[in-house]
């Protein structure tokens, strides 16, 4: 049998809404072709700051048609690594979730411990751990948060690949590489790794298939093509931008000819 070209819907039509700095940006193609993959019920973000990484999945679940609800739960008061930073911060993201993605987007302002009260065991479809990113605060994240994840969901780590400071979420999720069936680990970026929980119904999905085929070929491709797909979209970005520039030094050349026009009484 040939084998299947895999051409997401993210490098076919793919514009984030929400660009905001945040070195989550790498992953931005990955989570839209996520969404659509697992078509989740509920989302929950561990971590979320000025809402880049929250408010592309919300803009997938719109876009695949997905009938679902995504939770942002932050304290939104920072961090040892963020370190603190005001209340602009969470204004900004909640007035954008209200303005874009009422009925998708709820925020919990609160500690992720304090949350886990409202959320059934089971009940997560995907899950992101993205808050403190020490070895001991992944890994109580991780635990507490696990049982909340439904057979079959998603676990998505960020900076699995950061080697800086006292970051050890590279040595939690290295350490879940040796012991866990289903699991994957994009190297660019500051890493994401990806986790599937055992159980479930299996999935007919050629995303999912090829994260969690255990092939490492496989891997190493779709590896390269997320890489190609974060380059693929600054490129775009950077066109845009420069399209927009040029446009508007044609559109203000244009005026001041004819302000010039008007002074000297041309015509
Ligand atoms: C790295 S940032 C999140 C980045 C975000 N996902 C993005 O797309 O850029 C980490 C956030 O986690 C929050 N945080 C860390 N530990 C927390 C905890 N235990 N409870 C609530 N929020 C926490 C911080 O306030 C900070 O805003």
């Amino acid at each position: 049998m040939e084998p299947r070209v895999y051409f997401p819907s993210s490098l076919q039509r793919f514009e984030p809404k929400r660009m905001v700095f945040s070195t989550w940006v790498d992953h931005l193609p990955f989570a839209y072709d996520l969404v659509e993959a697992l078509s989740p019920k509920m989302v929950v973000e561990l971590g979320v700051y000025n809402g880049l990484s929250f408010f592309t999945f919300c803009q997938a679940m719109v876009e695949h048609d997905v009938d679902g609800v995504a939770y942002a739960i932050d304290c939104w008061e920072g961090d040892a690594h963020t370190e603190g930073y005001d209340d602009s911060i969470y204004n900004d993201v909640a007035t954008y979730a209200r303005d874009h993605y009422r009925g998708i987007a709820y925020l919990l302002r609160t500690y992720f411990n304090d949350a886990l009260a409202h959320f059934s065991d089971g009940s997560v479809d995907l899950l992101h751990i993205d808050g403190l990113h020490t070895y001991e605060a992944v890994k109580e994240d991780f635990t507490n948060w696990y049982p909340k994840v439904r057979p079959g969901g998603v676990i998505l780590f960020h900076d699995v690949m950061a080697r800086i400071k006292d970051f050890g979420a590279w040595k939690f999720f290295d350490e879940l590489l040796q012991t866990e069936p289903e699991i994957f680990r994009f190297n660019h970026g500051f890493g994401l790794g990806v986790l599937r929980k055992p159980g479930g119904a299996g999935s007919n999905n050629q995303l999912l298939d090829l994260l969690f085929s255990g092939n490492e070929e496989e891997h190493q491709k779709l590896r390269q093509l997320y890489v190609h797909a974060a380059h693929f979209l600054e490129a775009r970005r950077q066109a845009t931008k420069f399209k927009a520039m040029a446009a508007n030094k044609k559109a203000k050349g244009g005026q001041g000819k004819s302000t010039e026009q008007v002074k000297d009484g041309g015509g």
